[in-house]
């Protein structure tokens, strides 16, 4: 069921990030805060959701693209003021409008699902979710008749002694069938003197129609929202234990969780270790029983089972099964690994591919080359992919054997069961089973 939109606050300043980047941008465990509500709403099935923005709207746009609508609200006169920008994008044909903000990333969807049912079961025209924190410190007050139904909410500042005392606040989280909020959003008010529209105050315009109303509850934690960088820190720790705590669950040792660096979306197979140090982003997938780490940095690749990682860099790679890779070398985007493949130290791989069982020991770049299997790259080799002007190809075949200091003048193709000499350069193709050496390099039966 399609039916429920979800409307995105977005425009505030942030003032106390300090910050030129907007507040909603900065980002908490690899993904700017704005996209966490962005998840949690496309995670309950809402529509298209619609981010409204203001602060650094451009920048907003350009990091978040085109998979929500956007609503600029310029200037920004509060909460009530955004959701009035967005009146016109509503749907009336959704039948329930929902409200979120762009800096709480820690709300769950199940919280949101539950504020969805208490709103659906009480057939409610506004529904919300409160909290009731250790100190309701400046959180706008719910204010209750005897009878605990809703009657207003009072923001901090404009709360009486005894209002302040009270211990139940708005989260900001809210719902609205969308037909009585399209009919009730236009007596909305400006306050007097700054001039701001608070959401808030439909609240106790439903209570003043005796309009149904529910609410939900929920722990402080999760509405926590982020205004500083010690906030940001605080909840970068957070969301990233609870990442690590997944891991751990599922079967992944993790010898220090708190220098283990691991983003919402990476994916680890059992019984593999990560040692600390380590940095897995993106969409990188780690198999079984893999060692990853000391120091090691991993982003948008697929690494499979028993793969042995130290001290290294992989980039947009693909690892096969039992490959070791490391200390210090670096695979970066198009380097695929086939199984069995060694890789030593200071060893760089671009846009390869090594057959299995290839060994590339020591100090060493291949950039545009194939390789086949069982392939020897002795310390030094290089391949000269680059004239300055194009990239070249370089391929070798099964079993050969490369000299150690062989310079690859691409493009070129080396055969199988060939051999370099050590210190060759290689401008000419050479063809199976041969021996070249020298500079330039020259098969063996030419003297
Ligand atoms: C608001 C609530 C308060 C609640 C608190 C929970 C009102 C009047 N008050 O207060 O009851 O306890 O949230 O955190 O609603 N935003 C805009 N445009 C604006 C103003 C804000 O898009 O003109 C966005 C912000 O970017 C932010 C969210 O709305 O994501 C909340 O704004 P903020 O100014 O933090 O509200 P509070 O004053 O904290
Ligand atoms: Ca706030």
């Amino acid at each position: 069921m399609n039916n429920v939109q979800c409307v995105i606050l977005a425009a505030g300043q942030g003032t106390r990030m300090k910050s030129q980047r907007p507040k909603v941008l900065h980002q908490i465990v690899g993904k700017p805060m704005v996209q966490y509500a962005i998840d949690a709403a496309t995670s309950i099935g809402s529509r298209r959701p619609i981010v409204v923005i203001g602060h650094g709207a451009e920048q907003v746009q350009n990091t978040i693209g085109d998979r929500v609508d956007f609503v600029l609200q310029v200037p920004q006169r509060g909460t009530g003021h955004a959701l009035l920008q967005a009146r016109a994008k509503l749907d009336p044909g959704c039948t329930t409008v929902l409200v979120l903000y762009g800096d709480t990333p820690f709300l769950s969807a199940a919280t949101i699902q539950r504020l969805l049912d208490a709103h659906y079961a009480a057939q409610a025209f506004l529904s919300l979710v409160t909290f009731t924190p250790h100190d309701p410190a400046l959180y706008g007050r719910i204010i209750r008749d005897d009878h605990g139904r809703l009657l207003d909410i009072v923001e901090y500042k404009e709360a009486t002694p005894e209002q302040r005392a009270i211990r139940e606040v708005n989260s900001g989280i809210f719902c609205y069938q969308t037909s009585w909020l399209l009919e009730h959003l236009d007596q909305l008010q400006p306050r007097a003197g700054h001039g701001e529209y608070y959401l808030t105050d439909l609240v106790n315009i439903a209570a003043r129609e005796k309009a149904v109303t529910a609410t939900c509850s929920c722990d402080e934690a999760e509405v926590l929202g982020i205004n500083d960088r010690a906030q940001l820190a605080a909840a970068e720790r957070l969301m990233r234990d609870q990442i690590n705590t997944r891991h751990m669950l599922n079967g992944v040792t993790l010898i220090d969780p708190a220098n283990t660096y691991i983003e919402a979306s990476v994916i680890i197979g059992p019984d593999s270790i990560i040692y600390p140090g380590s940095h897995l982003t993106g969409k990188t997938a780690i198999g079984r029983e893999c060692a990853i780490g000391p120091n090691t940095i991993i982003e948008d690749s697929q690494i499979g089972n028993r793969v042995k990682i130290v001290a290294s860099m992989i980039e947009g790679s693909v690892i096969e099964d039992h490959v070791d890779i490391g200390p210090f070398s670096h695979m970066r985007q198009g380097a695929h690994l086939s199984e069995g493949v060694h890789i030593g130290n200071f060893a760089e791989v671009k846009d390869s591919t090594l057959g299995s069982g290839t060994k590339q020991g020591h100090f060493s770049y291949l950039g545009n080359a194939t390789i086949g299997a069982n392939v020897n790259i002795g310390a030094g080799t290089i391949t000269c992919n680059y004239d300055g002007q194009h990239k070249h190809p370089t391929t070798i075949g099964d079993n050969t054997f490369i000299g150690s200091d062989t310079l690859l003048v691409a493009p070129v193709n080396i055969g199988h069961d060939a051999k370099t000499g050590a210190g060759s350069v290689v401008t000419h193709d050479v063809a199976d089973g041969t021996l070249v050496y020298g500079v330039p390099a020259k098969v063996k039966s030419d003297e």
